[in-house]
């Protein structure tokens, strides 16, 4: 299980009318009633902050006909990270580790059970409403949108919402309609919009306003390899460009690998991992592969340091720990074969992901 599959009446954050909801609920709750400028961050704290950061929930389970039992799903477990402005992270772990609570905590959609939570020096469930215009947020399971009404209408509810003044907002949907790709959609309900189309036009929602953070839940899902590029590609221009310190969420290593050189792993509600990407290719049995071509067909090549893990006429495969370097190896085979050429493959992240959840959830895991 993930998602929860209830929907609120209004969006979580906004308060806006949430999808299908748009006729009968008015009034969103507005950013307007709080004005005062929150309370700017402490010299030096990091633009989010996690500290022994937990959230419980309780679920009443039927046990029988009559009876219930109350059972405690712990979703987040002591978590603590720190991420500064400009910071583009990448927040991965296998279904149900508790990534998409930690980000609705840190929206402020959830209360924490415990521990220590700031974004940009506010207190995300306590300031919800306030800080909803200085955070962005995309959840690809969900649309932010209006349902029955055209794109443009959308965004334009959302720029008095969030009161953003006309020529900011103007310029900021320019940009997006035109990196996102968005022009043609703008007089289409969002109802008719495709999947890809949509997470197009959500994350430009997510944006109208300048965002300083921009957490996205799976923003690549069901995308086609076309429109994922092109959300890739906007996304990094928004960090180097805008600054826009980025949150990310997904199950698409690729959307990692090209956009994050931070990852936190989280599993079954604790950090396992949070570093560079490259120190994640040397975790858990990490494998580089040297592939080198012979001058002719030779038995496997026997190197200390290397193991042959396939041979197909002069060509052959040694893998080789990702920690280690290749030069040594190298030199010593080229010391001992006729060497025409090579080339080195990095570890598939996937695997190295794979084997690291696995690794965890050790023999007859589940
Ligand atoms: N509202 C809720 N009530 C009860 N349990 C919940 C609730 N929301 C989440 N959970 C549970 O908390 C745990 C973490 O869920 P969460 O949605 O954060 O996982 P996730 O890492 O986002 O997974 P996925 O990759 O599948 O989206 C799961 O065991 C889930 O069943
Ligand atoms: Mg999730």
């Amino acid at each position: 299980m993930s998602e929860p599959t209830s929907r609120p009446a209004t969006d979580p954050i906004t308060g806006r009318p949430a999808p299908g909801d748009a006729a009968r609920v008015p009034a969103p709750a507005d950013p307007r009633r709080h004005p005062a400028a929150p309370p700017p961050p402490a010299a030096g704290e990091p633009l989010i902050l996690a500290e022994g950061l937990r959230k419980v929930f309780t679920v009443r389970r039927r046990a029988g006909l009559v009876r219930r039992t109350r059972t405690e799903v712990r979703a987040v477990e002591d978590v603590g990270f720190r991420v500064a402005r400009g910071e583009m992270v990448g927040y991965i772990g296998p279904n149900g580790a508790g990534k998409s609570t930690t980000i609705k905590m840190l929206t402020g959609i959830l209360t924490p059970t415990a521990g220590t939570l700031r974004v940009a020096g506010v207190e995300p469930a306590r300031h919800r409403t306030r800080l909803a215009r200085r955070i962005g947020v995309v959840f690809g399971q969900r649309t932010t949108l209006w349902w029955d009404l055209p794109l443009r209408d959308s965004y334009a509810l959302a720029r008095r919402i969030y009161r953003v003044e006309p020529a900011r907002f103007r310029r900021n949907l320019d940009r997006c309609v035109e990196l996102l790709g968005l022009a043609e959609l703008l007089p289409v309900p969002v109802r008719q919009l495709s999947l890809g189309q949509r997470m197009r036009a959500d994350i430009a929602a997510a944006l109208l306003h300048d965002p300083e953070v921009l957490y996205l839940d799976e923003p690549t899902i069901g995308l086609d390899v076309v429109s994922k590029a092109t959300v890739r590609s906007f996304l990094r221009e928004l960090n180097e460009e805008q600054g826009t310190t980025v949150l990310l969420t997904t199950h698409d290593l690729g959307d990692i690998e090209q956009l994050c050189r931070r990852v936190i792993v989280i599993d079954h509600g604790r950090i396992v991992h949070d570093g560079d990407l490259s120190r994640l290719h040397g975790a858990e049995g990490g494998e580089r592969t040297l592939v080198v071509d012979l001058e002719r067909e030779l038995p496997p090549i026997d190197v200390p340091g290397a193991r042959t893990v396939r041979v197909e006429g002069p060509r052959q495969w040694l893998a080789f720990p990702a920690t280690e370097r290749a030069a040594p190896l190298v030199a010593a085979i080229a010391r001992d074969h006729p060497l025409l050429d090579l080339s080195i493959r990095e570890p598939d992240i996937e695997q190295v992901i794979a084997r690291m959840y696995a690794a965890r959830r050790g023999p007859g895991g589940h």
